[in-house]
């Protein structure tokens, strides 16, 4: 067989069987998770409206109880509201010298038993679309503490039903930093504890 026709039966392979095709793609998620790491420290790069579009795209492929979806985004990308986010939640101060924040909100009118678990889905998915896209990101507590749920609430205007669970300061890094090693055996408990 010559060449031409091997490589047009490869081809071929590829094509006809979606598997092949997707093992590469498998392993670079799987790369993608394993890659992730909080970022606290940006440059003054500006996130390109692309990339943010692609982080609430992949933001709402997140899974939800009964597809409910109960979440609203708040994209902040205004320079004195980044700064006021800092001043009012201490621990999010990252979001200064972020060119991008995005906080997660639930919605408690359309689900008040599972907004905080899909919330949290939605904000993995935020996390690794932010690896996947070379920025970095930390989450930042907001929920369960009351007194950083009604700044929240009282800086963007939040009506009773949106709770505020996290503020996501996004950006470019301004250093390198590696996924902390966390795999354990000793958490895992085969067929029984
Ligand atoms: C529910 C939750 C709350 C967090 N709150 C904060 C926070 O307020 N400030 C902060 O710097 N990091 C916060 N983090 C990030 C964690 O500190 C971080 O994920 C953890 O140290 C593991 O590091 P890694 O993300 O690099 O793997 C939070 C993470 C989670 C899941």
């Amino acid at each position: 067989m010559s060449i031409k026709k091997i490589l047009i039966f490869l081809l071929i392979l590829f094509l006809r069987f979606p598997c092949f095709a997707e093992t590469k793609y498998t392993h670079s998620a799987i790369d993608n998770i394993l890659n992730r790491k909080s970022i606290r420290s940006f440059s003054n790069k500006k996130v390109e409206q692309e990339k943010i579009n692609l982080i609430l795209k992949s933001a709402m492929a997140a899974p939800s109880a009964m597809n409910k979806q109960p979440w609203e985004i708040i994209v902040v990308t205004d320079s004195k509201k980044l700064e006021q986010i800092a001043k009012d939640i201490p621990n999010a101060s990252y979001s200064k010298t972020s060119q991008l924040t995005i906080i997660v909100c639930g919605n408690t009118d359309i689900s008040e038993k599972f907004w905080l678990q899909d919330c949290c889905a939605m904000t993995e998915n935020i996390l690794l679309a932010v690896e996947g896209l070379g920025l970095g990101a930390v989450w930042c507590a907001v929920y369960p503490f009351e007194d950083k749920v009604e700044k929240v609430k009282k800086l963007f205007n939040l009506p009773e039903n949106i709770i505020p669970l996290n503020v996501i300061p996004i950006g470019y890094s301004a250093i390198k930093e590696k996924p902390k090693q966390k795999y354990d055996s000793k958490k895992i408990h085969t067929n029984n504890w």
